[in-house]
């Protein structure tokens, strides 16, 4: 797989579709693959959503339960769900013609089991643009009208409409803002409250590829407003969702209740740089665990924090935990994980560093081949890095081995909440303001884990380790 699309909420299921070409673990001709969920961990495999057709390949695009049945595809007591995506038509592309992206949509009235094209595709015609894809659709409940937001090469562009087949032009935005090293790619656009205050603000998400902070591809946002029309940013520097190199082109579900009334984003974990290549068998390509996007206001910047979601703790294995309190660090220390195994396990972690000779803690995943992973925090650069130089398996391409970083100021104390799913390692940083999501391919499992502080004394708060529950049953 690479990207989640389609991603919607209906009748007590998540449904998450994804690019995906069945023939092959390296990406080719796209289908939408579908998978569906009650909880967002426990997920099942449905046959292939949408297949290739005289239009061209299934692009990444959004899926929408149409209410007001607004397409007549459905009616209001069964609405239809309708998926919206970009036709890539492949020939044309070989023929050197500028026109081979155009969007179209289909619908289900089956909640996603069978699916029809439109008749009338594409709704949204190419205006002579080379890259003009990943359309993300959402109702405007104050205007009443759909709006879409689509990459359209290294900016984004926003269109409305009635009734998904005709569609507006409404603004452009992104010249002047954000990261250029590489093409726009899979955009989100969404209201969320700032926490702690009755103030809503519209977040942008913005995928880039190459030009991500630690090389390749990665995903932006802004904040800012945006009255039905024009998307006004409050500032133009690009943030990041995740610094970490393998979060890719995540965008957030449609239709979630408003008794629940999160933003839940999932992401593709990997990185074009070597995607197609990672030693994986069978399989390739994973989503990152679904998040909670949440906002906040610090000093008159609005944070965008990405929360590994509740329902995880559910997977915590009951009677397989381990932990410690209240350690000295200097150098290093080895500590007990119990019966953990830590290639499937949570960690929780806290420091206090108030030594000030203190330059770097955190710590080291390692097996008996002396394979390590380091998830370190230096106070005197005020950076956050993942060290996985000497993780493993990284021969199969140059851009793998890397020491990936962010920028942090932790103060004197730092806590580090991290998912270990045996290829992958997923870290937030205190209240989840900074996120690093890192595959890793060691040759044999890491079972040790060493604490490590150099230059002063730490304090090792706690470190909590919990087994993790597989998810698939097969
Ligand atoms: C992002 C992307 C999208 C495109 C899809 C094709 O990873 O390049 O822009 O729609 O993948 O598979």
């Amino acid at each position: 797989m690479n990207d989640p699309n389609g991603l919607v909420f209906l009748d007590g299921e998540y449904h998450l579709f994804y690019q995906y070409y069945p023939d092959s673990a390296v990406w080719g001709p796209m289908h939408w693959g579908h998978a569906v969920s009650n909880d967002l961990l426990h997920w099942k495999h449905l046959p292939v959503a949408l297949y290739p057709d005289s239009l061209g390949y299934i692009f990444s695009g959004s899926a929408v339960v149409d209410t007001g049945n607004t397409t007549g595809f459905g009616s209001r007591e069964n609405p239809a769900m309708v998926a919206i995506f970009t036709s890539h038509d492949a020939v044309l592309e070989k023929k050197g013609s500028k026109l081979f992206q155009n969007q179209s949509i289909a619908y289900s009235t089956d909640k996603g089991r069978t699916w029809i094209k439109f008749k009338g595709n594409p709704v949204l015609r190419n205006p002579g643009i080379s890259d003009f894809r990943d359309p993300k659709l959402f109702w405007n409940k104050q205007y009443s009208k759909w709006e879409l937001i689509m990459a359209v090469f290294d900016r984004v562009h926003i269109y409305s409409s009635p009734d998904m087949k005709n569609w507006k032009f409404e603004s452009e935005f992104g010249t002047t803002a954000g990261a250029h090293g590489g093409v726009w790619e899979c955009p989100d656009l969404f209201p969320l409250k700032v926490e702690g205050s009755g103030e809503n603000r519209w977040v942008m998400l913005v995928s880039i590829n190459p030009g991500g902070p630690n090389r390749g591809s990665a995903t932006q946002y802004f904040t800012g407003k945006f009255d039905g029309h024009k998307f006004i940013p409050d500032e133009t520097v690009a943030k990041w969702v995740d610094w970490g190199r393998d979060n890719y082109a995540g965008v957030t579900w449609s239709n979630i209740p408003d008794d629940d009334g999160r933003r839940i984003f999932i992401g593709w974990m990997s990185n074009w740089q070597y995607a197609t290549v990672v030693p994986t068998e069978v399989w390739r390509g994973a989503s990152t665990i679904p998040r909670e996007l949440e906002l906040k206001n610090e000093s008159g910047h609005y944070i965008l924090t990405s929360k590994p979601v509740r329902e995880l703790t559910d997977l915590r294995r009951k009677g397989d935990t381990a932990s410690v309190k209240n350690l000295i660090i200097k150098g290093e220390r080895v500590i007990s994980a119990g019966r953990v195994d830590i290639m499937q396990s949570e960690i929780i972690a806290g420091f206090d560093f108030s030594d000030s000779r203190t330059d770097t803690i955190g710590l080291i995943l390692e097996n008996e081949l002396n394979e390590q992973l380091i998830i370190g925090y230096s106070p005197l650069k005020k950076q956050l890095y993942v060290d996985r130089r000497k993780s493993g398996r990284s021969d199969f391409s140059k851009d793998f081995a890397s020491v990936i970083t962010g920028p942090y100021n932790a103060g004197k104390s730092l806590s580090l909440h991290i998912y270990i799913d045996v290829s992958s390692v997923e870290l937030f940083v205190d209240d989840y303001s900074l996120v690093m999501t890192s595959l890793v391919f060691p040759s044999k499992k890491f079972s040790g884990v060493r604490m490590f502080s150099s230059g002063g004394e730490t304090l090792l708060t706690k470190a909590l380790f919990y087994g993790i529950d597989r998810t698939w049953s097969q």
